[in-house]
């Protein structure tokens, strides 16, 4: 039988990147699954490549910064699919910022966009998966969490919060039988990466020579997050709660 064979899992930020690798491993998991995004039309166009494939999928969305909006994907979830097993907070932002370049608005941004999304849907899911008899969570972060680099600033201290969440509520619920982890994922050249990259002056070649330098000479792909992530939300990982899973390649 498949790992996540019929259980119900949320994925937010699944249209482009990491997150869509994400979907993809879950729902070839066998998981019924929910995308939510900010992006309507590449979202819609995720799910219809699903269901063509014969997954049960559907998208939700909207901005899963606003509570209100958290709450509605979990009500339309359990109104379409009766439960939730599993839920991945992926959405994130890495908008590049010194010390001296980061003001108020920037910096509630990037903590806006980081930590309300995951805060938000778990505060609206876990009372879904209590309700279940449990359920198991996964926070994408980043080793940036640890210290990070100078010109990224806040989005360090947002992936330290982001850690500080998932240990919290790991703790707050572990006798409701709800696991949470932490996947920090290596360095996956996504388009929006890439974009980024490519602002700073680096071109794609010169970034395939960076990769070749790394542990395990390549970059990661969103489906490397993808296979985690299946396992962390799997029965396999049923001891596994409160953890930072680093793919360290
Ligand atoms: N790319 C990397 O090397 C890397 C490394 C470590 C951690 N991460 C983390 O992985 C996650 C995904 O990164 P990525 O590179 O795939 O980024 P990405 O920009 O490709 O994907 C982010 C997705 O979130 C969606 N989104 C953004 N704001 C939203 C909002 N307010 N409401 C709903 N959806 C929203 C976007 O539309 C997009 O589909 C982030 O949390 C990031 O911090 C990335």
């Amino acid at each position: 039988m498949k790992p996540l064979h019929d259980k119900v899992v949320i994925v937010t930020g699944a249209a482009h990147g990491i997150g869509r690798g994400i979907a993809e491993a879950v729902a070839a998991a066998g998981a019924r699954i929910v995308l939510a995004d900010l992006d309507e039309a590449t979202g819609q166009e995720a799910v219809r490549s699903f269901v063509n494939e014969g997954r049960e999928a559907l998208f939700f969305g909207g901005d899963l910064t606003d509570e209100e909006t958290c709450g509605a994907l979990i009500k339309k979830t359990v109104a379409d699919f009766g439960r939730i097993d599993g839920l991945v907070n992926n959405v994130g932002a890495f908008p590049r910022g010194t010390l001296e370049e980061t003001t108020g608005e920037f910096f509630d941004r990037v903590m806006a966009i980081n930590l309300k999304p995951a805060l938000f849907c778990c505060k609206h899911t876990i009372p879904v998966m209590k309700s279940n008899g449990g359920g198991a969570i996964v926070n994408i972060g980043s080793g940036n969490a640890y210290g990070g680099s100078p010109n990224l600033l806040a989005y360090s201290i947002s992936k330290g919060g982001l850690l500080t969440l998932t240990r919290n509520l790991a703790h707050a619920y572990a006798l409701e039988n709800i696991r949470i982890n932490l996947l920090n994922p290596g360095w996956v050249l996504t388009e929006k990466e890439l974009e980024v990259q490519v602002a700073e002056g680096r071109d794609q070649a010169q970034l395939e020579e960076r990769a070749k330098h790394r542990m395990l000479g390549r970059f990661q792909t969103p489906e490397d997050a993808g296979q985690t992530t299946v396992f962390l939300l799997s029965d396999a990982a049923s001891q596994v709660t409160s953890q930072v899973v680093n793919l360290g390649g």
